[in-house]
């Protein structure tokens, strides 16, 4: 008689009493570089998330704006819709918005929340715009927003902020925050052009749909202002941010910082005097071998000035598809 391995192993005790795994529905509002990379997380995390947090997700629902494109997600094809009220019709548990811009994302979150759902979002143009406006709404309604993914990537700054920095007297932020503008000025420095920097970053897929936002510096005063209203508690829409892009001509912001033996960074500065707050994004030449030139490619990095000996720093993969998608998954699993 042959015995299985299987079969002569015992069954932990702890499994027999496990408790149930809970059923959660997600919707999932855009599978792009974001979306789908997020898609095949869960699938490939299932197993792991059901035994250690007892949540057994499955994707009911998909928005996008092409419902015939082949996708390589492990999602049935008759989930996709290009239908905003079909898809805010499945009635999920959790919807995940890794579409961008202001709308339709503005009215999938606020319908989501205004229902008493659970938002997960990755959007930095929609938390900047009205990040306050949807925590209130969420409050009101018992409902729930997270948006880690939305600043720093795969950094986990957002709920370092909302949580363990929650009452730290935060008075000065220093970042570099968009992977892209980082990506390519480190390319130009190992002597690309910035035309095909530009396009390395695009099919890396760190680039956002339009990189004018990244290159003229929009998306680092979006983060910024996300960070200055969790670290200084005024309406991000507030935030008054003086900016600079890396526009028109990056490769000579390289060339100038060369010729002095530095390294120039589109860095993200904040600062709160009294009850004023300061803010610019602009490109700085930094000495070669500090904190921001030593930040290459995609990188991030942030650091907080509490008036300690020392700042608190985060850095980490800014952008990519599976840095953002692991943020929004670690959104989705926190209780
Ligand atoms: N890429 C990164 O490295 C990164 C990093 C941090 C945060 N983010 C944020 O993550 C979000 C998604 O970025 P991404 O890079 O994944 O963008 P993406 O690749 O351009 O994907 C966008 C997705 O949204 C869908 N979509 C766009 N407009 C739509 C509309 N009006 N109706 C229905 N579906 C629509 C697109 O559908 P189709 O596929 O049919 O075109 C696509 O699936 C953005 O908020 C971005 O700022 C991205």
């Amino acid at each position: 008689m042959t015995v299985s391995l299987l079969q002569t192993i015992p069954r932990p005790a702890h499994s027999q009493n496990a408790p149930r795994a809970r059923h959660v529905r997600v919707a999932l509002a855009g599978c792009g570089v974001v979306g789908s990379e997020l898609a095949r997380l869960i699938d490939a995390h299932a197993p792991a998330i059901e035994s250690a947090q007892h949540i057994r997700l499955e994707v009911v629902s998909v928005l996008v704006r092409d419902t015939l494109r082949a996708r390589s997600v492990p999602v049935a094809r008759n989930r996709f819709t290009n239908d905003v009220p079909e898809f805010l019709a499945s009635n999920a548990d959790i919807v995940v918005e890794a579409i961008g811009g202001l709308e339709p994302a503005g009215r999938i979150a606020r319908a989501t929340l205004a229902r008493g759902g659970r938002l997960v979002t990755a959007n930095k143009a929609l938390i900047a715009d009205a990040g306050d406006e949807l925590v209130a709404l969420a409050r009101t309604n018992g409902a729930r927003i997270d948006f880690e993914a939305a600043v720093g990537g795969g950094i986990p700054i957002i709920r370092s902020l909302r949580n363990s920095l929650r009452d730290a007297p935060v008075q000065r932020i220093a970042a570099i925050l968009n992977g892209t503008t980082n990506f390519i000025l480190t390319r130009i420095e190992e002597g690309a052009s910035f035309a095909d920097a530009l396009a390395a970053a695009q099919a890396a897929g760190f680039a956002e749909a339009d990189p004018t936002r990244d290159l003229d510096g929009t998306d680092s005063a979006d983060k910024l202002r996300i960070l200055a209203w969790l670290a200084f508690g005024l309406a991000p829409r507030d935030v008054d941010v003086r900016c600079i892009g890396v526009l028109p001509d990056p490769e000579a912001l390289v060339r100038e910082a060369h010729a002095r033996g530095e390294a120039v960074r589109l860095v993200a500065r904040c600062e709160r005097q009294g009850a004023r707050v300061t803010a610019s994004v602009q490109p700085l030449r930094v000495p070669r071998g500090s904190l921001f030139a030593r930040t290459i490619d995609e990188q991030n990095v942030i650091s907080l000035d509490l008036g300690w000996n020392q700042p608190i720093v985060l850095s980490g993969p800014g952008a990519g598809g599976r840095p953002t998608a692991t943020a929004l998954l670690g959104d989705l699993v926190c209780s």
